[in-house]
């Protein structure tokens, strides 16, 4: 099954938003098969970004990620990184749509709440960056009968 990182960012941590972000993930049939809560390293976040090394704004993205504690994720189903991309919004909140989770949560290109990996070598390469092997659980959700024929 398609699997896709995931990310929520420090500002959607300290407002208190990670409850709600995963209910929509979960609710949606999407499975998480590893997550955790863990303030990003600069070269690891250099790292993530690294598409954007040359953007005026690099500085100030890492500076962000790397500024307290995000909840990195592994979350699998059918279309699993169109599906996240569709339910994170575009990239400015301000132009996301209502119902999305940048939509419904921010206001602010620089703070926009949530990653989702982008295609699926992106997915392959993030999930590596930032999880062991070791931290992957395989199982099956008591739900997976109903999601999918
Ligand atoms: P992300 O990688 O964070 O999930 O966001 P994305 O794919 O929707 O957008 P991307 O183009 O990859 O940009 C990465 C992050 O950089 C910030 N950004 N700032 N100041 C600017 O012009 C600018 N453009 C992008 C955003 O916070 C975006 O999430
Ligand atoms: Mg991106």
């Amino acid at each position: 099954m398609e699997r896709t990182f995931v990310m929520i960012k420090p500002d959607g941590l300290q407002r208190g938003l990670v409850g709600r972000i995963i209910q929509r993930i979960e609710a949606k049939g999407l499975k998480i098969v590893a997550m955790k809560m863990r303030t990003i390293p600069t070269d690891v976040a250099e790292e993530h970004y690294v598409e954007h090394v040359e953007k005026p704004f690099f500085k100030d993205l890492v500076g962000f990620i790397t500024s307290g504690p995000s909840v990195p994720m592994v979350v699998e189903g059918k279309g699993a990184i169109f599906e996240v991309r569709k339910m994170n919004g575009a990239t400015n909140p301000t132009k996301a749509q209502p119902g999305t989770i940048r939509g419904d949560f921010g206001l602010d290109l620089g703070r926009n709440v949530i990653h989702g990996s982008d295609s699926p070598e992106s997915a392959a390469r993030e999930i590596a960056l930032h999880f062991d092997e070791s931290e992957l659980s395989i199982y099956t959700r008591i739900d997976e009968a109903w999601l999918y024929e």
